[in-house]
């Protein structure tokens, strides 16, 4: 057993979280289920995939069920989630199983990684966590608790060979799928991005970082470019009975194939007059909304400003006509979840 193994598998039987996709002591989870909960953490909080996991099993209690299942059915189930290109993989990871391997998870960390949408860090983790083989799972979480502590100078992302190369020395040959959980739940609680727990954590003696008593200089990262900021407006049409028009997102691309209010081209420059009578689904009287929807990508701020009309009736070409008692089950991510609200409960000027 590894140093830090030996004082981290301790505190884990103690500590450990309780998540709805963990199994107890002694216990494994069906890889089925560790896969879907490890691909909605990927950049998703622990609180925030929740009710979408059990949601998910709800609906789909085995691999075949979400395989079979229509992608509209999978992408409305994720709406809120972000990052929607990780449910178009799902779904088609779900019908590889089912296609190639007879609708039963790999367990080799090499055969996982040909999967869609299961990478590096997805491969190790169900290996490690659903068929406790030996793998170096590196997310966040375990990036932080490594890098300090060996309390590596060199600035993320430069550092993460080397990152990776401690992590396969810390990672045991015994228990590796709790070892794995440890690191992340250290990470994800004693050892937080800005204020360590250093005094009580089970890795104090065998810490650097600590030692130098500045655990929160690391891991070092180069400052950031700062994200720009797009613009655009949103179309918010209504018909005579209050459906509203909404389209499909063209399926590559930012948000591809969810559903959207529709809007102009999002770009640096407010859209001039000209691009913006272009961009609209018909010609009609548009009034705009007071105030700004905002929303941030990962790699730009965007800035939508919404402007209203109304139709007596809705053409079905112009796209897909929702009421509002049906927004809840349309893809509908959470940018656009904004401009409804925004919509409805602000006046026009
Ligand atoms: N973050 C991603 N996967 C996790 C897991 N299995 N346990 C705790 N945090 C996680
Ligand atoms: Fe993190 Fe502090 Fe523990 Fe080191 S001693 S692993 S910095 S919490």
């Amino acid at each position: 057993m590894t140093d830090v193994a030996r004082a981290l598998l301790p505190w884990y039987d103690r500590h450990r979280r309780r998540l709805p996709w963990r199994a107890g002591p002694g216990e494994r989870t069906p890889a089925y289920a560790v896969w879907l909960s490890e691909i909605m953490l990927q950049q998703t909080t622990v609180a925030a995939v929740g009710p979408y996991y059990q949601r998910f099993l709800d609906h789909f209690p085995t691999v075949a069920d979400l395989a079979a299942a229509p992608l509209d059915q999978v992408l409305t189930l994720w709406a809120g989630l972000g990052y929607y290109a990780r449910a178009r993989n799902l779904h088609r990871c779900a019908q590889v199983i089912v296609r190639d391997f007879a609708g039963i998870f790999p367990d080799d960390e090499a055969t996982l990684l040909s999967l869609p949408g299961v990478g590096a860090y997805t491969a190790a983790a169900i290996a490690a966590i659903a068929f406790d083989r030996r793998a170096v799972v590196v997310d966040g979480n375990v990036e932080r608790v490594v890098s300090r502590l060996a309390a590596i100078a060199t600035p993320l992302p430069a550092a993460k060979p080397e990152i990776r190369r401690l992590a396969d020395q810390f990672t045991p040959e015994e228990r590796p799928g709790d070892y794995a959980q440890a690191m992340m739940d250290l990470g994800a609680s004693l050892c937080s991005v800005t204020n360590p727990g250093c005094t009580i954590c089970p890795l104090l003696q065998l810490c650097r970082a600590a030692a130098q008593g500045e655990a929160n200089r690391f891991p070092v990262k180069l400052p950031k470019a700062a994200k720009p900021t797009r613009r655009g407006v949103a179309f918010w049409l209504r018909r005579g009975d209050g459906a509203v028009l909404l389209r499909r997102r063209p399926e590559r691309g930012l948000l591809g194939g969810m559903m959207e209010v529709p809007s102009t081209e999002w770009s640096e420059g407010l859209p001039d007059a000209n691009a913006i009578r272009a961009a609209a689904p018909l010609t009609a009287e548009w009034r705009p909304i007071d105030g700004l929807v905002r929303h941030t990508f990962t790699h730009f701020h965007l800035e939508l400003s919404v402007v209203a009309a109304t139709v007596r009736l809705g053409d079905g070409r112009l796209g897909r006509w929702v009421t509002l008692d049906q927004l809840g089950e349309v893809a509908l991510p959470t940018l656009f979840r904004k401009v409804v609200k925004h919509a409805l409960t602000t006046a026009t000027s």
